[in-house]
């Protein structure tokens, strides 16, 4: 672009959003605080406040919050290179995982998304059903032995046990779940590490030398010597087990030959450990969560269960036909998205609802707050899983509904590579559990949703079960 080209271009963009009002924003520090402690709460202040686009300040940076969903086309899919992920939840995320896939971008994320890929086709992942089979069952004779007894269980911390078994036992063939051993606890307390650093709004906090440094730095040693170990053996047997681990062993880029190196395959396992098991764990939890408050709803899908399976395992063939089911977990994740936010700072001054958008900005698209909008979304609140139905879905796209208004996994090419799993494995666990137990809030307990890396119940979800 020439000068004057480049002149012109800027006497035509529009202005930059006013700042959202001051009570939005609290001290010095813009909306830092609130950001860390209630993040969802600012954007929905924000949103009630401002409408669909509010700019805030967040310590030194400027963001902005927008709901509106065309403009998460353009920053995912349009003009997705001129958006980065470099934003300060994904340096968090760096000092843990490395360049996995998560975090890594540019030539050297394309590649490592090739090679990636076929893993996760939906025949590969079809191979995988057995051993998601066989953790669910072995968690519904627990939970046989619990309605029993008639005692209750944190719902929450059940999936996460569950989903780290699965990912552990994909991944590279081993069960994580185990807390006798290292490597559960290990994983448990990187993923709070995560979240800590996630919060706070301490510069260089990675550095002090206070215990939750010492602790997160202890159980990632953990982990990598495990990793470490297990890809050594790997290399020295020249085989394995067909899992992820093995899949990325032998992956190669088409293009040039080259394969992982140890480091790159390191970062990719504790991404997949990490990505692959909280956020299925915590739509589950809200999925579970939703159904007690709705027992019509989950008659109806038991009955299905009951219909669909008879006798019969959950196989890939029954899992097609649990239509009800499968719109079950889709509005579960309309209502509560395991990842709540995706952020992208811009790289060029961009245009977003008619605002300029400065370079350095950064963009944040909630999943939390656009799939309760209601310019897209009939009594938003309301749980109702007819809305996904063929012919619902068929009115909304009718009516002008655009498809980005809901996105749980993301859009464009950073889309989830694990959406197919993460879709299989939570129609397998909510197939084999519900099917034979149907659970029940403990009463009077407080359920609240807490933004971390991802959407979690903050205080867990206490249930009893009863045996069908
Ligand atoms: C309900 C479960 C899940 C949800 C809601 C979810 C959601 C997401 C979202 C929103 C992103 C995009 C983040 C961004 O661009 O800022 C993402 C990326 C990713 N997810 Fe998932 N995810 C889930 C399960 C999984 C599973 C089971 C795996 C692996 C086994 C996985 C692996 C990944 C990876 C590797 C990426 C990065 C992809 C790339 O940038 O190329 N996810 N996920």
């Amino acid at each position: 672009m020439t000068t004057i080209e480049h002149s012109l271009t800027r006497l035509s963009q529009p202005p930059e959003l006013q700042l959202a009002p001051e009570h939005l924003s609290g001290n010095i520090l813009g909306h830092l605080q609130a950001f860390r402690h209630d993040s969802l709460g600012l954007m929905m202040d924000a949103f009630n406040n401002c409408g669909d686009i509010a700019r805030v300040r967040i310590g030194y940076e400027t963001a902005l919050f927008t709901a509106n969903a065309e403009d998460v086309k353009r920053v995912l899919i349009d003009r997705h290179g001129d958006y980065s992920k470099q934003t300060r939840g994904y340096a968090v995320l760096r000092m843990v995982l490395g360049q996995g896939l998560v975090t890594s971008e540019g030539s050297f994320w394309k590649r490592q998304r090739r090679i990636a890929q076929p893993a996760f086709q939906r025949k590969r992942i079809a191979g995988f059903g057995d051993t998601m089979r066989a953790a669910s069952e072995d968690l519904s004779v627990h939970w046989g032995e619990i309605a029993r007894r008639g005692t209750s269980v944190d719902v929450a911390e059940e999936m996460m046990r569950l989903t780290l078994r699965i990912a552990g036992e994909t991944l590279f063939s081993q069960d994580l779940s185990n807390q006798s051993a290292e490597v559960g606890p290990a994983v448990t307390e990187v993923m709070h590490y995560f979240n800590w650093l996630f919060k706070s709004s301490v510069p260089l906090l990675h550095h002090l030398p206070v215990p939750a440094n010492v602790r997160g730095r202890r159980a990632l040693k953990t982990l990598d010597r495990v990793v470490y170990d297990i890809i050594a053996q790997r290399r020295a047997s020249g085989s394995g087990p067909l899992d992820l681990l093995d899949m990325f062993m032998n992956a190669y880029d088409e293009d040039t030959g080259e394969r992982m190196s140890d480091l790159q395959l390191r970062d990719e396992v504790l991404t997949m450990l990490t990505a692959g098991h909280e956020t299925t764990a915590n739509g589950l939890a809200w999925t579970l969560y939703l159904l007690s408050k709705h027992p019509g709803i989950l008659r109806r899908l038991q009955h299905e269960l009951d219909e669909v399976l008879g006798d019969d395992e959950p196989d890939m063939m029954k899992l097609r036909e649990l239509t009800y089911t499968n719109q079950v977990i889709q509005e579960s994740m309309r209502l509560y998205p395991p990842v709540w936010a995706v952020a992208r700072r811009a790289e060029q001054d961009d245009v977003l609802s008619g605002h300029l958008v400065k370079r350095g900005t950064y963009v944040v698209m909630s999943p939390y707050v656009i799939q309760r909008h209601p310019q897209y979304w009939d009594n938003p609140e309301g749980f109702d899983p007819d809305r996904f139905s063929p012919e619902r879905l068929e009115q909304a796209k009718a009516e002008g509904r655009p498809k980005q208004a809901y996105f749980p996994f993301s859009i464009g090419p950073r889309k989830c590579i694990g959406d197919h799993f993460a879709k299989m494995e939570s129609l397998i666990i909510l197939a084999t559990l519900l099917r034979r137990f149907t659970p029940s809030l403990v009463p009077g307990q407080r359920i609240e949703a807490e933004t971390s890396i991802t959407l979690r119940p903050k205080h867990g979800i206490q249930m009893t079960l009863s045996a069908r």
